[in-house]
């Protein structure tokens, strides 16, 4: 269980000045959240474990507790699927039967796969983008600064998770791109983590919804305004791309065959090279194998390379592909940022993506209540500024970029971000995602990933020791 110490925000403010009062928010969010060994990405919502949310939370959890940032990642790979995937949902048991839809009893995927978990909590079939290596390093990195015990306990859980993290990337270099391609493929929106995104609307179009049974929308139920949620047609197309799935079997080689929605996703496969940088450094510290880190060594350059093939030099951005059509989807979206987030990208190429960054398309347009990239460019036709990913800033998408800015040597820029990012949040609240124009807080409030942002971004300003113990 996360310490229950709660902080007295007076005390801490003293003793740490302007910022403190967001660190005490932040871990009141994460505590609100707390489930004992895992946290729940938001209060109604998302009532169960999400695979992305989960390795943000981890990260953002180091800072206030190791071992409870290690046991964040042990739940979550403890439900790994025999073929190395992680889940994107575990499925809490207790959570109230009509808090989320499609739940485990819709997806069933044990009585369809045997490489499901087959008892309870029951998990999805889909995965989503593997942050989770990049944040067993950062509880490594952050354990080193609080001491020799934290150090060697951290070791042993790198120790403890190394094999599961290998067998999670191998999973997505072989299941997931049987092309050699370098880019994992998508088969369901939910799988990239930018469910509504105008990235899949090119794809999602050419899918004819079949027959299909009525479906709750109880996503609904927990915001005030439906625009702020995936429109029905697209609802309708995700639940037909699950019966789809389910109908597979769950079977990797099966839904490649038949499936209508297969995509090559770029934010997913860049964020896969940057775990698999950090999976070296990991194979490092538990001195793997020369034959595992050589594969790893492998499936990163066979990233980067794929993505150089995604890159569109009239955008300044990496695209989509959609196998099915055999055509780059071409939408500017936060995304298209994948060769900086996959790190070590050319000169010429990080001049076009700052450029781009910082143009009226995404980070420097005018109108904007914070200097910070709508999740979709303001210039685009799918764009809008309240509907999920089709244009409002998502926090976590801001720390994916100010951490590839670090990686890149922008610190300066990357200040701009964390500091505009900060200044938001302290503002609005902890929300899932904001309005890019006006600044308010949209989707879900109290959201477990934006708290852990927060805690990360704070740690670069003041020493995690002092988050800790604040
Ligand atoms: C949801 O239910 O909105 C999730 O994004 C699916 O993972």
């Amino acid at each position: 269980m996360m310490s229950s110490r709660n902080i007295s925000v007076v005390r801490t403010e003293i003793a740490l000045g302007a910022e403190v009062p967001l660190i005490a928010r932040a871990r009141h969010v994460l505590h609100l959240n707390d489930m004992g060994g895992w946290t729940r990405a938001a209060l109604s919502l998302y009532p169960h474990q999400w695979s992305w949310d989960s390795a943000f939370i981890a990260i953002g959890l180091a800072h206030l507790d190791i071992r409870r940032a290690a046991q964040e990642l042990r739940t979550l790979f403890a439900h790994q699927w025999m073929t190395g995937k992680v889940p994107h949902i575990v499925f809490n048991p207790t959570a109230p039967p009509d808090s989320y839809y499609p739940g485990a009893d819709h997806w069933a995927c044990a009585a369809s796969s045997p490489d499901a978990p087959p008892a309870p909590p029951y998990t999805s079939c889909l995965c989503q983008p593997p942050v989770h290596a990049i944040a067993a390093l950062r509880i490594w990195e952050v354990a080193g600064h609080v001491g020799e015990k934290a150090r060697a306990e951290a070791t042993d859980f790198l120790r403890e998770i190394y094999p599961r993290l290998f067998a999670w990337h191998r999973y997505l270099a072989t299941f997931r791109d049987p092309e050699r391609s370098g880019l994992v493929t998508i088969y369901h929106p939910w799988a990239s983590g930018t469910d509504n995104s105008p990235r899949w609307d090119g794809a999602l179009a050419a899918i004819e919804v079949g027959e299909m049974d009525a479906y709750p929308r109880l996503d609904l139920k927990h915001i005030d305004d439906p625009s702020e949620r995936p429109a029905s047609a697209e609802y309708d197309r995700y639940l037909w791309l699950v019966k789809l799935i389910k109908r597979a079997g769950c079977d990797e080689r099966a839904i490649y065959r038949s499936h209508p929605f297969l995509v090559k996703d770029v934010l997913f496969s860049a964020i896969l090279v940057a775990a698999n940088e950090a999976l070296l450094e990991i194979a490092e510290v538990v001195k793997a194998s020369d034959e595992e880190r050589e594969l790893v060594e492998r499936w990163a350059g066979r990233g980067r390379k794929g993505l150089e093939e995604c890159w569109d030099e009239k955008l300044n951005l990496c695209l989509d592909y959609d196998l099915r059509a055999d055509k780059p989807l071409r939408v500017r979206t936060v995304a298209g940022f994948a060769p900086l987030i996959a790190g070590q990208q050319r000169p010429e190429q990080l001049t076009a993506l700052l450029g781009e960054l910082d143009s009226v398309a995404f980070a420097g347009h005018p109108e904007l209540r914070w200097p910070l990239p709508p999740s979709t460019s303001p210039k685009e036709m799918g764009f809008h500024a309240r509907s999920y990913w089709r244009g409002p800033v998502w926090p976590v998408a801001n720390w994916l970029l100010w951490w590839s800015l670090i990686r890149a040597g922008e610190a300066e820029r990357a200040a701009q971000i964390r500091r505009a990012s900060l200044d938001q949040i302290a503002e609005e609240g902890f929300a899932e995602y904001f309005e890019p124009f006006s600044g308010e807080p949209l989707g879900s409030g109290e959201q477990s990933w934006t708290a852990a942002v927060v805690l990360d971004w704070l740690a670069d300003g003041v020493r995690s020791a002092e988050i800790r113990t604040a």
